[in-house]
């Protein structure tokens, strides 16, 4: 059967409102290369923060483009549909980064049942996790019947199993992990790990139209819209948790508890047209970022790497069951499919309760 031509979505570096797809020849492969299609893939507000920290995490490295354009790296999955490398055979599929395209063209370096990785010169210096393509034969998390969960939530779970490590590994005496952008889906992973261990209260923080959704989830101990985080319970010991980035929310959280916040912590910009202003000179502790891969560290030093896997696959398979109370999977392929999620993404229209899949 003929492949279809390549197509790429592409994102204008400096106006991520402008945006457009290429055609392209189908990619050939030379020795050691190996192409793969690209399946289905999740999109999410995480991925518009890839264009935010773009230049300085090296989002845009993932993926070539043009001068003045990049391809936003989206979790999915794909299948090798040619190989010149000896280790890699047609037909292997695997969970990764992949760009929102038709092909993507890989240079592995090691590869193996227990991951691919991909060697090409540009994208030399980024974090090995984000080079990996993962052949779902080794994934010990992997099940057909849970691909969607997997590309919509395992790497947004892993930075909340992450961050709720962090917290609780601290020392803060936090009674309440407060969690903005309640709504979001990395938060609602934070909020069921926090109130799954009991230490704390989840309590989120999150706009007037997602409020009864969030309500509704259960994984919250209480919920409150932005306008009133004055009303919240300043007394108690607590710990921010900011996803949303919004510069006014965390000045009016930091204002209102004080000596009280015992950290504040930096994961996300859900509300990216809003960020702008420093923490310097707010009440309480100041705003740190928080970065996962030096917990995944230290956990591996602390536990064993082999002990942080079981950890973590037990905590994903509580989350993943707990999802399935509220994530309505949307699927939708071609052109217009991914236009719309993605304007829907960068402006705060989609439902929080859809995880949207995708395909070109
Ligand atoms: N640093 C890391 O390693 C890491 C890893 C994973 C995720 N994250 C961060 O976590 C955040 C959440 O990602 P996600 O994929 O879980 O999000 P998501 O499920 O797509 O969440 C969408 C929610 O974000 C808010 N939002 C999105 N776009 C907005 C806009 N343009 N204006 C205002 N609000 C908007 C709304 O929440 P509210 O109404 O509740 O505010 C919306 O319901 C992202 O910023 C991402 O960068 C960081």
């Amino acid at each position: 059967m003929a492949l279809p031509a390549g197509l790429d979505f592409w994102v204008n570096k400096s106006d991520w409102k402008r945006h457009r797809f290429e055609e392209a020849p189908v990619p050939g492969i030379g020795d050691g290369q190996v192409l793969f299609r690209v399946d289905r893939f999740a999109l999410t507000a995480n991925n518009i923060s890839y264009a935010l920290t773009g230049e300085a995490l090296g989002y845009w490295r993932f993926f070539p483009a043009p001068e003045g354009w990049g391809r936003l790296p989206v979790m999915g999955f794909g299948d090798v549909i040619a190989s010149g490398h000896p280790d890699v055979e047609v037909g292997t599929r695997c969970f990764g980064f992949y760009p929102m395209s038709r092909y993507l063209r890989i240079e592995p370096g090691a590869a193996g049942p227990g991951g691919i990785s991909d060697a090409a010169p540009h994208r030399a210096g980024l974090a090995p996790v984000y080079c990996q393509y993962q052949p779902t034969d080794g994934d010990a998390l992997y099940r057909s019947e849970h691909e969607d969960a997997l590309m919509l939530l395992r790497g947004l779970f892993l930075t909340s199993f992450l961050a709720d490590d962090f917290v609780a590994d601290s020392g803060f005496g936090e009674e309440a992990v407060l969690i903005s952008s309640a709504s979001s889906k990395t938060s609602i992973a934070l909020a069921y790990l926090v109130s799954a261990s009991a230490r704390a209260r989840a309590v989120g923080l999150t706009s007037a139209r997602n409020l009864e959704f969030v309500r509704g989830l259960g994984c919250y101990d209480a919920v409150e819209t932005y306008e009133r985080i004055d009303s919240l319970d300043a007394a108690a010991p607590s710990v921010y948790v900011d996803m949303a980035g919004n510069a006014d929310v965390r000045r009016r959280v930091h204002r209102h508890f004080g000596e009280r916040l015992k950290h504040s912590c930096i994961i996300g910009a859900t509300h990216w047209d809003r960020t702008e202003g420093n923490g310097r000179g707010l009440p309480g502790p100041s705003p740190a970022f928080f970065f996962a891969p030096a917990q995944i560290q230290k956990r591996s030093s602390d536990w064993g790497p082999a002990e942080l896997q079981r950890r973590l696959a037990q905590a994903w398979s509580g989350f993943r069951a707990f999802s399935e109370g509220w994530l309505q999977v949307r699927r939708g392929s071609g052109r217009e499919a991914v236009r719309r999620v993605y304007e829907d993404a960068l402006f705060g229209r989609t439902e929080p309760a859809h995880g949207h899949i995708l395909s070109l």
